[in-house]
């Protein structure tokens, strides 16, 4: 009798130690599609970044020095949608949006003649599961590497994109628009 129950002992904890292994399998397997999604995400925005770069803000086809010192010293681009929502002296209109579609980039220099380190990406796509407030966030240096992905949703970004001085999170038309009535 006690062999018998020892045996149905046993079988039980094989079956708890196969079930715990069935789902820990499961969960790696989760866990490795996130890192491959994640990866595509970021692949898929840094290829926006050199898709569409004809559009210089009208304040910075040279570089510039950011506001603040925030990203240090930029110039500014929009893709081929996001120029279209812009009026004829480059700013957004007042309570308008950006088209989804729209890729907003910033490189980022060391100084007023110093060499490239990085982009800083937005770009308007509400149905992402990665966007943050309607926009994917990124960085890249210029092979691609990446310096803040976008499964961060904007997280750290969208805080100071959302400061009241903002038009559909960007700032670079407030910003740069002051900072050229100063000179
Ligand atoms: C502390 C404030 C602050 C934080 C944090 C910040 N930004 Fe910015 N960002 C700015 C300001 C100010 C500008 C306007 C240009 C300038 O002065 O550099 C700007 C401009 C930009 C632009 C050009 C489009 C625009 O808004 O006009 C992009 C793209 C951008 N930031 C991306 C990012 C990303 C991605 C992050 C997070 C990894 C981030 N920013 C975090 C303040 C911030």
């Amino acid at each position: 009798m006690s062999i018998v129950f020892t045996i149905f002992r046993n079988m039980k904890n094989l079956n708890i130690i196969l079930s715990s292994l069935l789902i820990l399998s499961i969960s790696i397997s989760a866990c490795k599609k996130d890192d491959d999604d994640e990866k595509e995400a970021n692949t898929n925005l840094f290829v926006e970044i050199n898709r569409d770069v004809a559009n210089y803000y009208i304040g910075t086809p040279d570089i510039v020095e950011g506001n603040g010192n925030v990203h240090g010293f930029i110039k500014v681009r929009y893709n081929t949608i996001a120029a279209a929502a812009l009026d004829s002296t480059g700013k957004l209109p007042i309570d308008s949006v950006f088209p989804k579609g729209s890729v907003v980039v910033k490189e980022i220099y060391s100084s007023i003649n110093g060499g490239f380190i990085q982009f800083a990406v937005m770009k308007k796509d509400p149905g992402n599961k990665y966007a943050g407030a309607g926009w994917l966030w990124g960085e890249y240096k210029s092979g691609g590497e990446v310096t803040f992905s976008v499964a961060k949703k904007g997280n750290g970004c969208i805080s100071c994109h959302s400061l009241p001085d903002n038009r559909d999170l960007n700032r670079v038309l407030i910003c740069i628009e002051s900072w050229i009535r100063m000179y």
